[in-house]
């Protein structure tokens, strides 16, 4: 499974960059603002720092409006994913940009109906959002588990991207399931490292090793 980071702050993206474990970004406007930056100068940074899809999400909600931000957001970087939101219009413009060799990210997604549409349109990425899924009284999981179905019953090439991600469990879930990518607030992505036991391992390790008065090298 892919991990990608879920926010256009650039200190959190190099951190997380520099584990070698990350395959890429996503952000939207409300982490725009949370950034505080120039969207396009951000994006063309962020850009920078990763190999992997950076998405960027459109703001207009007419099809010409989607592809005329799409024109500017595809020319910041060969690995832009351009981000558009699950209607008509967004699906029309999928089908136009991924026809042209252009990486999409269909996001807002909460059925599995939504995602088959999507995959039809020819997206890169579907992002299903299992957490907001969740605060409204969804499964969130069982989402992901019918979209899994859905496009493996069609071998449709879409990404299953998990978005809205909120604690390691939804990321384990993922995982289980066969997602292809999770999206990740840069405090999910740490936790995932810690254990009560990997730290208690490596006291007791050290206290150890103190004793024996030795060094390596
Ligand atoms: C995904 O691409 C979205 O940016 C994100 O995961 C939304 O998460 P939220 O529900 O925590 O805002």
């Amino acid at each position: 499974m892919k991990f990608f980071v879920d926010t256009a702050d650039i200190a959190d993206i190099k951190e997380m960059a520099d584990t070698g474990l990350l395959d890429g970004v996503t952000t939207n406007p409300s982490l725009i603002k949370k950034a505080g930056r120039d969207f396009i100068e951000v994006t063309k940074e962020i850009c920078g720092l990763v190999d992997g899809p950076v998405s960027a999400e459109v703001v207009a909600l007419d099809h010409d409006g989607m592809m005329r931000e799409a024109e500017i957001l595809r020319k910041i970087a060969d690995n832009v994913a351009i981000k558009v939101p699950l209607t008509i219009d967004g699906l029309k413009t999928c089908k136009k940009l991924t026809s042209d060799g252009t990486m999409v990210n269909v996001t807002l997604c909460f059925s599995a109906n939504q995602a088959l549409l999507a995959a039809k349109a020819g997206a890169t990425f579907i992002s299903p959002f299992v957490g907001r899924h969740d605060d409204n009284g969804f499964d969130g999981m069982a989402l992901i588990s019918d979209i899994r179905l859905i496009y493996d019953n069609y071998d449709f090439d879409t990404e299953i991207l998990v978005a809205s991600i909120r604690h390691p469990i939804h990321v384990l879930e993922s995982a289980k399931i066969g997602a292809d990518v999770a999206t990740m607030p840069p405090a999910v992505i740490k936790s995932l490292f810690k254990h009560v036991l990997t730290d208690k391992g490596i006291e007791g390790f050290m206290k150890d090793w103190a004793q024996t008065g030795q060094s390596i090298g």
